[in-house]
């Protein structure tokens, strides 16, 4: 098999989704490998999972620089770029990556977020905001990120999920979380398998390639 490719995750909350990526990461012959979880917290949910798996771990809280976001990112690049990382996934990150990131990792950041974009973008509340809407379908959306933009960049993959009668923010929200731990880890290992490519701002899927020995 082919080198893994190296994943960093950056988390600001609970960690679910990163526990998906390690989970899926685990599996025979899996094309990547979570080396690196990076937090703009000291601690929170995601930081403990990356530890009890002997993942390194990276808190850079921006008063660590002077409340300058910026150096703080310039710091997220030198420690991803030391960790050798080629992929860089958003799994709950609470802040917006700043160009100096996007621009190192161009088409190889991945966003995971709680909508069908373009729908309620921009925001940390999109399941509330389609609960406010009343919209009878949402889901989720694992894009690349862009520079220049929150919320938005070629999409790669999505998943609906029917609002329910009765549903508030907590039961519509795991609903959502359940999908994200399925399409977060598809569109790492498309990625890391090569199958990902964007032409004219949009993402295209390569067909898996055929097994040996399989045509019998
Ligand atoms: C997810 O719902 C994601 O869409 C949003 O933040 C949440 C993170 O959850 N951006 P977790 O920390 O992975 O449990």
């Amino acid at each position: 098999m082919s080198e893994r490719r190296r994943v960093a995750v950056l988390v600001s909350g609970a960690g679910s989704n990163l526990a998906a990526l390690i989970a899926a990461a685990a599996a025979p012959n899996h094309p990547a490998v979570v080396v690196l979880v990076v937090s703009n917290r000291r601690d929170c949910g995601a930081l403990a999972i990356a530890a009890q798996h002997g993942i390194a771990t990276l808190s850079l809280p921006v008063v660590d620089f002077g409340n300058d976001a910026a150096a703080r990112d310039r710091a997220m690049v030198d420690a991803l770029r030391a960790a050798r990382v080629d992929l860089v996934v958003c799994a709950g990150y609470n802040r917006v990556l700043s160009d100096q990131v996007l621009t190192a990792y161009p088409n190889a950041i991945l966003n995971v977020h709680p909508s069908l974009l373009p729908a309620f973008a921009g925001g940390m509340h999109a399941v509330e905001d389609a609960l406010a809407a009343g919209v009878t379908i949402t889901g989720c959306t694992v894009h690349l990120l862009a520079a220049g933009a929150v919320d938005a960049g070629p999409i790669v993959l999505q998943a609906a999920v029917p609002v329910e009668e009765g549903d508030d923010a907590e039961t519509l929200c795991s609903r959502i979380h359940a999908q994200e731990w399925r399409i977060l880890p598809q569109a790492v290992e498309l990625w890391a398998s090569g199958r990902l490519h964007v032409r004219d701002g949009r993402v295209q899927i390569a067909p898996a390639p055929q097994v040996a020995g399989r045509a019998h």
